[in-house]
């Protein structure tokens, strides 16, 4: 039996824009989903289709139980985190001696088979290497690790990641001419975000930003605006909107001592909030349930 942990995600900036090769700025979160699997010749068939793509992307059988405190389908990657635990678990259970690299990129195949060909390859690296993770120029690579007060609320929206993706891609095909010049200046916030994260009141800034560009753009919700001005007004730094849009979850930059008055204001506007912070580490084992 072995049991191994995977962080969710946000993206801080560049969501929809890194489909379309600007860079972004994801970041490893709690809540972990925990995964057990045990050998097993005959386990009874697996509830994820997830899990069941993942056994036959490497050939084993085995049963499962997973944990998981992460809400799912609302863009915290908690899909991408059961798919990394359960392939790091399998790893180990079955001894394949597979390297992150190797576990990043079968979770994100096996994505794309359960959804259908598109899925996001952010979503499975972060949950693989954790961390701060800018994409850029077609990679995905660390850079060094800040301490970020973040809250958290879900709008309890449901959104779907290709509708909102296909959204955006008829918007640009529309107007190219507008929606292009948005996507490069969603780019250019990633970029000025690295350069300013141990600066936490401009990045806020740069996060309000952000989030204006992907109301420009089509894919804000007002449940999504309500809370983010809820999380303005209990004096957050900036808030946003993160992953897909249309539903889903935004994220609030708090300060050191604000947390808690975030997370009030974000629940009295109709939302869920919890207050988390950057996970550094990536799939990890743990000690077996
Ligand atoms: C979804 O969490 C983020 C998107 O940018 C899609 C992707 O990166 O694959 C909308």
């Amino acid at each position: 039996m072995a049991t191994w942990s995977a962080p969710g995600k946000v993206f801080l900036f560049g969501e929809h824009a890194v489909v379309y090769d600007r860079p972004g700025l994801a970041m490893a979160i709690k809540p972990r989903v925990q995964v057990t699997v045990r050998r097993h010749r005959r386990p009874a068939p697996a509830k994820s289709p997830y899990i069941a793509q993942c056994f036959r992307e490497i050939g084993v059988t085995g049963s499962v139980y997973v944990s998981s405190q992460m809400p799912s389908s609302a863009g915290l990657g908690s899909s991408a985190a059961v798919t990394v635990a359960t392939l790091a678990a399998a790893n180990d259970e079955f001894e394949l001696e597979l390297g992150r690299e190797e576990i990043a990129e079968i979770a994100h195949r096996v994505e794309k088979t359960v959804q259908k060909g598109r899925a996001s390859a952010t979503d499975t690296f972060v949950s693989t290497m954790g961390g701060l993770v800018l994409i850029m120029e077609g990679s995905r690579r660390r850079v060094p690790p800040v301490n970020l007060n973040l809250v958290i609320g879900n709008t309890q929206v449901s959104h779907s990641t290709s509708r909102m993706v296909e959204l955006v891609a008829e918007q640009l095909r529309l107007r190219p001419g507008v929606v292009g010049p948005v996507m490069d200046a969603i780019g250019s916030l990633t970029l000025e975000g690295v350069r300013t994260l141990d600066d936490p009141r401009s990045l806020g800034r740069l996060m309000d930003i952000n989030h204006a560009l992907l109301d420009a753009i089509g894919v804000g919700h007002p449940s999504l605006s309500r809370l983010v001005l809820a999380a303005r007004s209990a004096g957050a730094f900036g808030a946003k909107l993160t992953g897909a849009g249309g539903g889903g979850c935004m994220v609030a930059l708090s300060p050191k001592s604000g947390k808690t008055r975030i997370a009030g204001a974000i629940d009295s506007a109709g939302g869920r909030a919890f207050i988390t912070n950057l996970d550094t580490v990536g799939t990890r084992k743990e000690n077996d349930a």
